[in-house]
C-alpha cells in the first residue's frame, strides 16, 4: 500500500518540487497551504508533470481548528487558474488528519524572508513557531510522529561563520545567536522537535539548507516571485530578460575574494534527493533497546554542496550562460547578512550516500531556459 504524507507548505518553490518527487516514487501526497506566500498556479503545473493534480487543502496552519474564508484572506484572486472543485475549501487541520491515516509530515509552511522577519519579528514568531506548535499537538493526537523539518543554515550562531578558525559549518557546531528573528523562528523550532524526540517518540530528519536554485527538470516548475525577488538567482535572472533594471550589490566591504558576500547554492533537484535519503534514513527500522516502546530520533543533515560562490562570481556564471549584461549597482549593507555563510556537507555524504551533483553552470543554464522563454 502507499504510504500517506502531508505536505504543508507545498504551492511554494521547494514543496511543488517535492510533490512531484513524491508522487513520482509512489508515495501518495496530501497537500495543505494558506497561498499566503504562492498560487494555485502550481497544481497547474504539477498537473502536466504528474496528469493528475494530488490533493490540496486550503489550510491555513494559523486556523487550524476553524479555518477563515478565503475571500476574507484578500485570496480570491489567486483562484482564477484552477477549478474551484478541485480545491478542499474550508477544511481545519485536523479534519485533514482524519480523513487520512498520514505515515509523515513534511513541514515547509513557513514565512521566510529575512528582511520581512526583521521588519514584523512578531508576525514570524506567530505564524513559524506558535503555529508549527499547534501541527505539532495534532500529529500527537493521530499518533503522526515522523517528520522532515525543513531548516536553515541560519541556525548557526553567527560566530561560528565569523571565526576564520572554522571554515564551514558542521552539525554539531553552536546553534545560538542567530542574526536575525527568521533564523531565530528556526532555531528555537529545531529545539522543540529535539525534545519531541527525547520525551514524546517524533522521529525527526532536521535539514538544514540554504540557496536552493533552479527548477523541475521538466521545466514546468521553478522559482518565480511575482514580486521583487529575495533570492540571488530570480534576481538575476529578471535583471538578465529586463524585467528588473539593476541588481543590488549590498555594499562591498566584505572580507572575501572580491568584497562582496559568499553563499553556497544548491540545485533543488540534489535537495531532493537528500529529502529522500534522510526520509528512508529516519523510517529504516531502528534497534530498539527499550523493546516495544517508541523510539524517538532527531538526525541534523547539513544539505549542501560545499562551494563558496560570491555574488561577482555568480554574477559572472550568469553572464556567461545567458550573454547577457547584468547590470548592477552597490546599495547600502543590510545589518544581518554575514560575509560568507557555508556548511560542511561531510556527514550527508557518510551517513546518507547523498552528494550534490549538479555544477552551478548546469543549473544556471536550465534556469536561463525558464527565464528567456
Ligand atoms: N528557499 C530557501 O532559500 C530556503 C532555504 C532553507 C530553508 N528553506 C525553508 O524551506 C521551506 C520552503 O521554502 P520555499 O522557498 O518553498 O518558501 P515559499 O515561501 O515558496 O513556500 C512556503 C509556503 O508556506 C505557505 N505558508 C506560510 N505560512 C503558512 C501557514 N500559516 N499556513 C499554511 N501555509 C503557509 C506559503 O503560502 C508558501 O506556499 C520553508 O520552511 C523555508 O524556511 C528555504
Amino acid at each position: 500500500m502507499k504510504k500517506t504524507i502531508l505536505i504543508t507548505g507545498w504551492t511554494g518553490y521547494i514543496g511543488s518540487h517535492w510533490v512531484v518527487a513524491f508522487e513520482q516514487a509512489w508515495y501518495k501526497t496530501v497537500i495543505v497551504d494558506n497561498l499566503v506566500n504562492s498560487s494555485l498556479k502550481s497544481l497547474d503545473w504539477i498537473e502536466k508533470i504528474l496528469w493528475y493534480k494530488p490533493d490540496f487543502y486550503n489550510v491555513d496552519l494559523r486556523t487550524s481548528l476553524q479555518p477563515s474564508p478565503l475571500e476574507e484572506r484578500g485570496q480570491v484572486e489567486k483562484i482564477n487558474y484552477i477549478d474551484w472543485k478541485e480545491v478542499k475549501w474550508n477544511f481545519s487541520l485536523e479534519e485533514v488528519f482524519k480523513k487520512y491515516g498520514f505515515d509523515w509530515v513534511i513541514h515547509f509552511a513557513w514565512l521566510k524572508a529575512v528582511w520581512e522577519s526583521c521588519e514584523k519579528p512578531l508576525e514570524y514568531f506567530d505564524n513559524n513557531i506558535v503555529w508549527t506548535i499547534k501541527l505539532f499537538e495534532v500529529m500527537e493526537k493521530f499518533w503522526v510522529k515522523n517528520i522532515i523539518f525543513s531548516s536553515s543554515a541560519t541556525v548557526y550562531d553567527s560566530r561560528v561563520y565569523e571565526d576564520k578558525n572554522f571554515s564551514w559549518a558542521v552539525e554539531t557546531d553552536l546553534t545560538w545567536n542567530t542574526t536575525n528573528p527568521y533564523g531565530t523562528t528556526k532555531f528555537i523550532t529545531e529545539q522543540i522537535l529535539r525534545d519531541l524526540s527525547s520525551f514524546s517518540g517524533f522521529r525527526v530528519a532536521n535539514l538544514r539548507y540554504f540557496n536552493p536554485i533552479w527548477a523541475h527538470e521538466s521545466w514546468v516548475i521553478w522559482e518565480d516571485p511575482a514580486w521583487i525577488p529575495n533570492n540571488l538567482l530570480p534576481y538575476i535572472m529578471k535583471v538578465a530578460t529586463w524585467e528588473l533594471e539593476k541588481l543590488k550589490v549590498f555594499w562591498w566591504d566584505y572580507p572575501t575574494i572580491d568584497w562582496t558576500w559568499v553563499r553556497d547554492y544548491i540545485d533543488v533537484v540534489d535537495l531532493i534527493e537528500g529529502h529522500l535519503k534522510s526520509y528512508e534514513k529516519i523510517t529504516s527500522p531502528q534497534p530498539s533497546p527499550l523493546g516495544e516502546r517508541e523510539q524517538g530520533q532527531f538526525e541534523v543533515y547539513n544539505l549542501w554542496v560545499g562551494r563558496g560562490i560570491s555574488v561577482l562570481e555568480m554574477v559572472e556564471v550568469a553572464r556567461k550562460v545567458t550573454w547577457k549584461e547584468i547590470s548592477y549597482e552597490i546599495v547600502e549593507r543590510r545589518s544581518w547578512d554575514l560575509a560568507e555563510v557555508y556548511c560542511n556537507p561531510n556527514k550527508a555524504k557518510k551517513e546518507l550516500n547523498w552528494e550534490a551533483k549538479i555544477s552551478l553552470e548546469d543549473s544556471l543554464k536550465n534556469s536561463w531556459k525558464f527565464y528567456n522563454k
